[in-house]
């Protein structure tokens, strides 16, 4: 049994920097908008801050191609401001986590910038390059994740590297000693601040496969997908040990991007004998994903879904280690659209998917806007798109015969561009966001979905979120009590139980946008019982009926001994 931690009863909160809040009037959000917004987060009651890459880089993946570990990016401010941050937060009892990325840097980071110079440079080996293949072609067929080869040929040496993400985020060798004790010592830099963990970007590619053969195509462009050869690959936990004993030798969290762990291998990856204190699984984020893991397609009913990964994951978690539960970050699209339909929205279908995540066992994360309801945006053509994923994704889509209206539907349903439109603070001027026109376009729902709407509103998404931290915080059931999932099949209800001693509460979620009826199993009986929280408000409230469940309502209560 795992000993608890502080950060088991924390609610971290994830912020985009760049689409966060802007100080400076130049479009782009910056640690000062951070710093300026503290309170607003701490009314919230989060504990802690996941900070995205806020170090210098060009831009390419919005910081996580890092050209220089140890330093701010100018757009988000100087190295006083992340000190202040740092000093401000820790103040209001907020801790800030950053991100790690240590799988690949910037080609513009001087390690690679020397390592390109010649094959005989000494840092040639930090980077992975391969001869061409005897046509001049690529090394291999393997596909990188933002679309195309996932070598870039350069001509001075006349050698390929590899990139798994852009040709602009070369990859680390990190089969050489050099590069990891670098990358150490960068750690240790961080933690002198005073930083509390990190989140670890994509750590489960930094070992790649010893052989570099083509693979087999899945698609028309000849090239195959680059996890094959990259992920998760025999020899990375000898790596992870080695980081954990020398990089991560003190009292901090830390919290894994890691695609492609199963849940039978967990035990590996967390709890004592892990390397990491969470991972972030994605099976319930890829419900969409089809078959061959290459399309998103839209779902019409996403909670069987999500009902059996979940459960399978908490099930695990019952056991062993302890999970981090999310439905949305930068990565993904917003979760009211992702998991209730595309055309949905209002504030009882998000408290029903706040309800439903935030009372499994693990430790939630808020990611920004979340909190108020915020929707995809479909913005009207592709040039209005930032994100490089989805760039790549609807060339591909195109190439491949969809027409571009059919393209533009997927980047609408998937585009990480969703989750990173700027930040609602109020119904002025860019949304309250920046005095300047933003980076990236406003989702134009902020006249109603944003901070002084939802501050003002007892009934908001906001205060919804406030009350469901402070049921967490009181009721040690719901932080260490078991997970129980108590009607597996039904079509629209997930009903599940969080157990301890002698406590236990049901949580009862209605999925389906229509009243469907409520026949808990036996002895289990809510007639009575007060309701610990719910999703339909006084306001709009005729009175609850014991046995039927309006749209999307949940309901959350304490039993009684004998249930
Ligand atoms: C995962 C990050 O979450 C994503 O935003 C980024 O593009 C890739 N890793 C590459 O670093």
């Amino acid at each position: 049994m795992q000993s608890k931690k502080w950060w088991q009863n924390s609610v971290i909160y994830q912020i985009y920097p760049k689409s966060f809040k802007d100080t400076n009037h130049d479009g782009i959000g910056d640690i000062n908008g951070v710093i300026e917004k503290l309170d607003y987060l701490k009314e919230l009651g989060i504990d802690v801050i996941w900070l995205n890459p806020v170090f210098c880089s060009p831009m390419d993946d919005n910081g996580y191609d890092i050209s220089d570990y140890m330093d701010i990016a100018p757009e988000y401010g100087t190295m006083n401001d992340m000190d202040r941050l740092i000093a401000e937060a820790k103040k209001r009892e907020i801790s800030i986590i950053m991100d790690l990325v240590l799988n690949h840097t910037s080609d513009e980071h001087p390690w690679f910038i020397e390592s390109r110079k010649s094959k005989d440079n000494k840092k040639r080996d930090w980077y992975i390059w391969r001869d061409p293949k005897t046509d001049g072609s690529a090394p291999n067929n393997w596909r990188s994740k933002f679309g195309g080869s996932a070598w870039e040929y350069d001509e001075r040496s006349g050698q390929y590297y590899l990139h798994v993400f852009s040709k602009k985020q070369p990859d680390l060798n990190w089969d050489n000693p050099e590069v990891r004790e670098a990358l150490y010592e960068m750690i240790h830099f961080w933690l002198k601040k005073g930083i509390a963990g990190f989140r670890l970007d994509a750590i489960t590619f930094i070992k790649k496969s010893d052989m570099m053969d083509d693979f087999p195509s899945d698609s028309s462009d000849g090239l195959s997908p680059v996890d094959i050869g990259t992920l998760n690959q025999p020899g990375l936990l000898e790596h992870l040990h080695e980081l954990k004993k020398k990089a991560f030798n003190q009292d901090i969290f830390t919290v894994a991007e890691a695609p492609g762990v199963l849940a039978r291998d967990l035990p590996d990856y967390v709890g004592d004998n892990g390397v990491f204190d969470m991972l972030f699984e994605f099976g319930h984020v890829d419900i969409d994903l089809d078959k061959d893991g290459k399309w998103y397609k839209p779902l019409d009913r996403p909670l069987s879904g999500l009902k059996k990964v979940i459960s399978e994951s908490q099930e695990v978690i019952n056991q062993i280690g302890w999970s981090p539960l999310y439905i949305e970050n930068h990565d993904l699209p917003r979760s009211i659209n992702h998991f209730l339909g595309q055309h949905v929205d209002g504030p009882i279908p998000a408290k029903l998917l706040a309800t439903f995540y935030m009372l499994l066992k693990g430790t939630p994360f808020i990611y920004q806007g979340q909190e108020l309801g915020m929707t995809n945006v479909n913005f009207p053509s592709i040039e209005y798109y930032n994100d490089i994923a989805s760039i790549g994704q609807y060339k591909q889509a195109v190439e491949e015969g969809y027409s571009e209206e059919e393209a533009l539907k997927t980047i609408w349903r998937r585009s990480r561009d969703n989750g990173r439109t700027p930040m609602h603070w109020d119904n002025g001027n860019n949304a309250g966001f920046s005095e300047h026109e933003p980076w990236l376009s406003i989702n134009p729902n902020y006249q109603t979905i944003n901070v002084q709407n939802n501050l003002t509103d007892s009934n908001s998404v906001f205060h919804y979120y406030r009350q469901l931290i402070q049921l967490r915080k009181n009721n040690e059931v719901l932080l260490h009590g078991s997970y129980d999932n108590l009607m597996p099949d039904d079509k629209d209800l997930w009903t599940y139980t969080r157990s301890l001693g002698n406590e236990k509460i049901i949580v009862i979620l209605n999925f389906s946008d229509k009243t469907v009826p409520l026949h808990l199993p036996s002895p289990i009986n809510i007639n009575e019982t007060p309701l610990l929280i719910g999703n339909y408000s006084a306001e709009n409230n005729e009175p609850m009926e014991t046995n039927l469940l309006r749209p999307f309502e949940a309901r959350v209560f304490q039993l009684k001994s004998e249930n």
